[in-house]
């Protein structure tokens, strides 16, 4: 059991392999957080030391006795106008103009398996390793009742946290504020990683300490956005990729989101997460309830590796639903930088025929293949063929790609509308506007009111018509812009407050819909990039199109900041042109197969416009993914430098699981002339065994046999400990040019 209570002292006890979480019922009924880290055995009741503080004010029931104060317990769950002046978990305004609520013990089950949450994704148990703890809290004053959910991953080092709330008064409730988290760390100075940016320079990774005060991450775009991912961790102050205690905190949402980590007068550190409250009421009549999205926490004493290692095997293991998510995943060719919205179906078909004949398995036709789509300014909700780019319509050029042997993806934008388009004419209520003001466009779009059920319904009748009709193995599901004008013709005045949710749960409804009636399609998210890279998304696209930034370079810290949450299967990358179309710079062929080789792996690209010896390269570049398929994407990854901190080189790892095999990559970034070799300390290897450098290449530069350290005798294969290598190092030659690169791959003596 990895759920325990304790009767006589009222503690709650949760274990996974490594970790233990605690909290207890207070003798007044409140729920105090005790404890949560590395692993212990014991009660941890003492960390709660009761003590007096001016302005810190007492519950009444203790009258004189001053050293108890919700202001100053760690708690799990905190009211609101009740003396504890922190940040709030939870707010509201009853129909009779209460404010606050002030939570006590109610009751508690522990069960075997994961809770669900109705509508929205969460965990699940993949095989029956989960247990429940659900401790129901109630405000006597409003009645609301407050089930605190807790889902145990014992073998995975994660515990699971949602609310789910019932009105069991009579007066009608307005929620202000549900967070799905609130987690006291009373003890310890630290710093925060969290992952931020701008399209085109996603979630790149900066590290701040903790000040007195609050600091945020937020969204209020309606998505979880390119400038703040819903994910962040906590670590001790020397923490490492190698050491330290670290919190990883990560909610499985979509929509406008906000994680708040507030330092109080006695620096002690709270975090609350959830929903973002700002614009934000939902109305709970009488019996009815509301659910907050999940968040997943891990804990490692062990540094940054092993916590992302928890999340990407978690996220693969327990939120991801895809058939594909273990599966080989096609090597892929996009049209998008190829052709942007000018092409025919002979321009297509040549594009698949030489990718097909370079080892390429599946076309994705892009944005431009429907309605009257000839730039961005028209025709997204005209989910029908563009007849003057595609006259035969589309089943003779899919039927085409196929008789070539490639499987065949399209793009769509669903959730979107351009005023100039059949569907606008004919629905204009449908998209999102505030009544009397003009809306806010953006790449001159508006946005579809998916927080109606006839919107969602229309939206399913038509793709799922698209999906029967057409022979599509795949689908790009896009959405470029942020919302705003957020309002719904439908709800009431008092319930606007809701739309944005509604949208993101109307959202969920329709891929739950779709992705359940077509296992077989695999779904590949995107946000102008990824702009909704998130644990949410994860659950219905095993992959999401990480970045509209191709530039090799670019994606390297894109790539290295994702990586924190988010598993390496997860990240589409693709190999494009030069110069390349974002940033203008050039990187040679090989070096961006490497790059792109960190993640899903494709190209975004004509490959017609190759020269020969190139498209030698890349067919030799398709080869080498496949073989090197399950190590990338089922291996563990280790992050073993990263150029934006050392100004040098980034350098990265995967290893097998069972250690038999590795690959290392190492990308200059800028190269350094009178400096040390660089010289890598490989992880994750058996210190027991002996590896042999099976392959070691070198792309966009010339380095001379003789200068080559390890790894390259010239006649003989070298040979070297998992020690050497780990405790050593692997050392390499200087690099010199634009962007070389190198692929070391490895493998286990037998
Ligand atoms: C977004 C995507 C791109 C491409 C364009 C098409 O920006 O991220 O990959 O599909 O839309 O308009």
């Amino acid at each position: 059991m990895s759920i325990h209570y304790n009767n006589q002292r009222k503690i709650f006890t949760l274990t996974t392999r490594s970790t233990t979480y605690q909290m207890r019922i207070s003798d007044l009924g409140h729920l105090i957080h005790l404890y949560y880290g590395r692993k212990i055995e014991g009660t941890m009741e003492y960390l709660c030391v009761p003590r007096d503080c001016g302005f810190s004010p007492n519950p009444y029931q203790l009258r004189v006795e001053r050293s108890w104060s919700m202001d100053l317990l760690p708690q799990e769950y905190s009211g609101s106008n009740t003396g504890d002046f922190r940040l709030s978990s939870l707010n509201l305004i009853t129909d009779n103009g209460i404010r606050g609520v002030d939570l006590y013990y109610v009751r508690h089950e522990i069960r075997t398996g994961k809770y669900a949450i109705p509508a929205m994704p969460a965990a699940f148990d993949r095989d029956g390793e989960a247990e429940t703890l659900s401790v129901t809290l109630k405000d006597p004053v409003t009645g609301l009742e407050a089930e605190l959910l807790y889902g145990v991953y014992e073998q995975q080092d994660v515990i699971t946290r949602a609310v789910h709330l019932t009105n069991t008064g009579t007066c009608t409730i307005h929620l202000e504020k549900v967070a799905s988290l609130c987690l006291d760390i009373p003890f310890g100075k630290w710093d925060m990683l969290h992952f931020v940016g701008r399209h085109t320079m996603e979630r790149q990774m900066e590290r701040i300490p903790l000040m007195n005060g609050i600091q945020t991450v937020a969204s209020r775009r309606g998505t979880s956005s390119h400038q703040h991912n819903p994910f962040v961790i906590l670590c001790d102050k020397s923490a490492t990729e190698d050491s330290g205690d670290c919190y990883g905190i990560m909610l499985v949402y979509s929509g406008n989101h906000r994680t708040d980590v507030e330092v109080d007068q006695s620096g002690s550190v709270r975090v609350v997460s959830g929903i973002h409250d700002e614009q934000f009421s939902w109305k709970l009549e009488s019996g009815e309830s509301f659910d907050t999205p999940e968040v997943l926490l891990t804990f490692t004493h062990q540094g940054f590796t092993p916590l992302s290692q928890n999340y990407h095997r978690f996220l693969k293991k327990n939120i991801c639903r895809s058939k594909y998510t273990y599966a080989r995943r096609p090597v892929l060719i996009n049209n998008w930088e190829a052709t942007y919205f000018d092409f025919d179906s002979d321009k297509i078909l040549q594009i698949a025929r030489q990718a097909k004949e370079l080892g390429v398995e599946m076309l994705v036709l892009d944005d431009g293949w429907f309605g009257k789509r000839n730039d961005d300014n028209s025709g997204l909700g005209d989910w029908f063929v563009n007849k003057s780019k595609l006259p035969d319509g589309l089943e003779p050029l899919i039927a085409q790609i196929n008789d070539m042997g490639l499987k065949f993806g399209l793009w769509v934008e669903p959730e979107m509308v351009n005023e100039d388009s059949e569907l606008y004419r004919t629905h204009p209520d449908w998209a999102m506007m505030v009544p009397g003001r003009e809306p806010a466009i953006s790449r001159n779009q508006l946005v579809l009111d998916l927080s109606r059920e006839d919107v969602v319904d229309w939206l399913y009748e038509t793709l799922s018509g698209l999906l029967h009709r057409y022979h599509i193995e795949y689908i790009k599901w896009d959405m470029n812009r942020s919302i705003s004008d957020v309002y719904s013709r439908i709800l009431p005045p008092d319930q606007q407050g809701e739309v944005a949710h509604r949208y993101v749960l109307g959202l969920y409804r329709l891929l739950d819909r779709l992705t359940t009636e077509f296992p077989d399609v695999l779904f590949e998210g995107c946000s102008g990039g990824g702009g909704r890279f998130d644990a949410a998304m994860l659950a219905y696209s095993p992959q999401i199109w990480c970045s509209d930034n191709t530039d090799a370079i670019e994606r390297l810290s894109i790539q290295y900041g994702t990586s924190f949450g988010y598993p390496i299967a997860s990240m589409g990358s693709h190999v494009s042109a030069c110069p390349n179309h974002q940033t203008g710079r050039n990187v040679p062929l090989g070096t961006r197969a490497v790059v792109a080789m960190a993640g899903t792996f494709g190209y975004e690209m004509d490959l017609n416009k190759l020269k020969d010896e190139e498209k030698q390269q890349v067919r030799q570049q398709i080869k080498q993914f496949h073989e090197y398929y399950d190590l990338i994407q089922n291996g563990d990854y280790y992050r073993l430098d990263c150029g934006e901190e050392n100004h040098y080189f980034t350098a990265w790892q995967f290893v097998a699981p069972d250690q038999s095999e590795a690959l290392v990559s190492i990308v200059v970034t800028h190269p350094r002339l009178n400096l040390n070799s660089i010289c890598l300390r490989l992880k994750g290897l058996d210190p027991e065994a002996c590896y042999v450098v099976d392959r070691q290449e070198f792309f966009g530069c010339d380095v001379p046999r003789d200068r080559i350290p390890m790894g390259d005798s010239g006649k003989t294969k070298q040979s070297y400990s998992g020690t050497v290598l780990m405790y050593g190092g692997y050392v390499l030659p200087q690099m010199f040019g634009d962007y070389p690169s190198v692929q070391i791959y490895l493998k286990k003596e037998l």
